[in-house]
């Protein structure tokens, strides 16, 4: 039996209350106690913001340039990230489990790359994103596709379960290829995931009226960094939706096929947390690349 002689009666309540109210990821205020955790690990609480590295091309892509060794080639990138994009294939087989970054998990697939991608199915059980410590579950939106109305159903069939679970969810806005990538259509397509209950929703970047994308969605927005381009343009379409709004980059060729995907994940952290300009950024990837060739 514990020892109770000698317990001091509690006296010290303090004064004002601590002040938990305020929470640093947009909309999530009035979510859960694990649901905010989660959200906490993909964004910082200093910036409020995520450098996320997507490497789940795969589940649709196979073995793409640059993704050809997960273990051997982007395990070793994962310490610098904030969070990580992938599939449950690939986190049990090429992660190592001692790793600090808030896993987000594809929980979307179907077709390959030699079908209409847009025919997707929920592809994870929400059971085995808690096993596997998932702070966040990622799926298609296919608005204006083929498959519309089934991806919006399968969105909100996640987030029930997410809710269920205080698993966030991340609407993954998917462009048709005959589809005209403007701030209009972004603004339809995420406002429509925000709507249907994700916690999170990725987009692409668009020069003209980004901040009009960012401004009617009232989630954060992640911005993709879609095909491989020279590093300056990539960092200062990092730096602009930043500034235009975003709450991080969700990015994958731009990094992993880098000649130097250390140094340009270096350099995106610089752009989202420190808010480096684009050019000083480069010269870090720069400094970065040569340092590696000396050594
Ligand atoms: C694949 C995805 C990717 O994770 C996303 O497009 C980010 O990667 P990238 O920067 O290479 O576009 O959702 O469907």
């Amino acid at each position: 039996m514990a020892d109770t002689d000698g317990l001091l009666d509690a006296r010290d309540f303090g004064g004002a209350a601590s002040g938990t109210g305020g929470f640093h990821v947009k909309g999530a205020q009035a979510q859960d106690w694990g649901l905010q955790n989660r959200l906490a690990r993909i964004f910082k609480a200093d910036t409020g913001r995520t450098v996320m590295l997507a490497f789940d091309h795969g589940y649709f892509l196979g073995p793409m340039a640059g993704l050809e060794r997960i273990d051997v080639n982007i395990a070793p990138l994962v310490p610098d990230a904030d969070a990580i994009m992938l599939t449950r294939g690939v986190l049990r087989t090429s992660i190592p489990p001692a790793t600090d970054a808030g896993i987000v998990l594809r929980a979307s697939g179907g077709p390959s790359v030699l079908r209409d991608l847009s025919d997707e199915h929920i592809a994870l059980d929400m059971e085995d994103a808690v096993r596997l410590n998932a702070a966040a579950v990622a799926i298609q939106v296919f608005v204006g596709s083929e498959n519309e109305s089934r991806s919006i159903a399968n969105l909100a069939a996640l987030v029930d379960a997410g809710q269920r679970h205080g698993v966030a969810v991340l609407g993954v806005t998917a462009v048709g290829k005959d589809m005209v990538r403007d701030a209009r259509y972004f603004r339809l397509a995420t406002r429509i995931s925000a709507e249907m209950g994700a916690h999170i929703v990725k987009t692409y970047y668009v020069e003209e009226g980004f901040e009009t994308v960012t401004a009617s969605c009232p989630v954060p927005i992640i911005v993709a960094g879609g095909k491989k381009l020279p590093e300056l343009d990539a960092l200062t379409m990092a730096y602009r939706s930043i500034q235009e709004g975003a709450a991080g980059v969700d990015m994958g060729r731009n990094i992993f096929q880098s000649e130097n995907p250390a140094g340009m994940l270096a350099a995106i952290r610089a752009v989202v947390h420190d808010e480096v300009k684009p050019e000083e950024a480069y010269q870090l990837f720069k400094d970065h690349s040569a340092a590696g060739t000396a050594s």
